[in-house]
């Protein structure tokens, strides 16, 4: 049978006093979200939460591979973060993943339930779901090259095929052929005609029991769930059932609910992070990001709902939208914005 591995990694921080921080490799994570969970965003999630799991953006193969830019481009200071992939061709996923632990990422995932039409002519994403064994493969080939867990974030179903049974045939035969053991699933399932990718987050119900069941189903496996979590006490009755929680929208809307995940969910010992002192904090990052040429406006965009029903929150979201894209724009913008906030406490 297949034992599961070690799940509790030690990391060490780069941080001021080289802290070492212990956490469940996916007891909370933030989703991967294309264009949102970019470099910027997630070092300014990582300011919000240590214990936090951070997943870049889907990078498909064919961007390592081929691409120009560095799509792996990342700071120390996100650890641990995990890489997820899109891809189906399991010697393209080997060879990236094998690039991707080179380049010091702790997880790769994955992508099993992105239903774009884009996607889906690459053939990966959700429509993976109708081919188990090719993603068993791919994960195997994965496996077979890193030592980091390779884990698979999925739907519950796609299309007509969205019985339990299915589910569990498709983990089934993942786990059967490859040694995956730690999934993510998105309670609901994806049409994979007739939505648009935004559709696909909205209309499909969601089905928690269904994931519930399949940790009773499959209890030697980490099972993550995803798909419409918006507190951290939804996330708490979740966490009775699976072993994981993964944040997408609300995290990144309101990302103030970072600032609370160490202390509800990890430690009661650690203290709420200050908002307030983590903007400051994010100060150095942005002046080294500026002086290489970054616009303000792509770090800022991250960090627009933070004071999210604060008095002066719509004040300091409409000075940094109006303000930081402007030529020239540098911190004094994200310090006038922070005063009014600040001058209202
Ligand atoms: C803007 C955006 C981009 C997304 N990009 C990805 C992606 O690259 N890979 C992926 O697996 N899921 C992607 N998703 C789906 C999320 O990871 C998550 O499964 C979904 O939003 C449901 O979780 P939530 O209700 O907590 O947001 C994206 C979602 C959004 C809103």
């Amino acid at each position: 049978m297949h034992q599961n591995k070690e799940i509790e990694k030690t990391f060490k921080f780069s941080g001021k006093d080289q802290e070492m921080v212990k956490y469940s490799l996916n007891r909370f994570s933030v989703a991967p979200m294309l264009d949102w969970t970019d470099r910027h965003c997630r070092y300014f999630h990582r300011l919000l939460s240590q214990q936090t799991l951070l997943y870049t953006e889907m990078v498909t193969t064919g961007a390592i591979i081929h691409g120009k830019g560095d799509y792996l481009a990342y700071s120390e200071e996100e650890h641990p973060i995990a890489l997820q992939l899109g891809g189906s061709d399991p010697q393209a996923l080997a060879h990236c993943a094998k690039i991707a632990q080179e380049r010091g990422y702790d997880e790769i995932n994955l992508n099993v339930g992105c239903p774009s039409d884009r996607v889906q002519n690459g053939r990966f994403g959700a429509c993976l779901m109708g081919e188990a064994e090719l993603v068993a493969d791919c994960v195997k080939a994965m496996q077979d090259v890193v030592n980091v867990p390779v884990t698979v974030k999925t739907r519950i179903g796609i299309d007509e095929q969205d019985s339990y049974q299915f589910l569990c045939d498709f983990i089934d035969t993942v786990v059967q052929r490859s040694d995956c053991n730690i999934f993510t699933i998105h309670a609901r399932k994806a049409w994979l005609s007739g939505l648009s990718p935004k559709e696909n987050r909205e209309i499909p119900p969601l089905d928690y029991p269904r994931v519930y069941q399949l940790k009773k189903d499959f209890p030697q496996l980490m099972i993550a769930i995803n798909g419409g979590v918006k507190s951290l006490e939804e996330a708490k009755q979740h966490l009775q059932h699976v072993d994981g929680i993964m944040m997408g929208r609300e995290a990144y809307q309101n990302p103030s609910i970072l600032a609370q995940v160490d202390h509800e969910l990890f430690d009661a010992s650690i203290p709420v992070v200050d908002t307030i002192a983590v903007v400051r904090a994010l100060y150095p990052y942005i002046e080294q990001e500026l002086s290489k040429g970054t616009y303000l406006g792509h770090i800022t965009r991250h960090i627009l709902g933070i004071f999210q029903g604060i008095p002066g929150a719509r004040q300091w979201r409409r000075h940094l939208s109006e303000n930081a894209h402007k030529s020239g724009a540098d911190i004094s913008v994200v310090e006038q914005a922070l005063a009014m906030v600040t001058e209202r406490m």
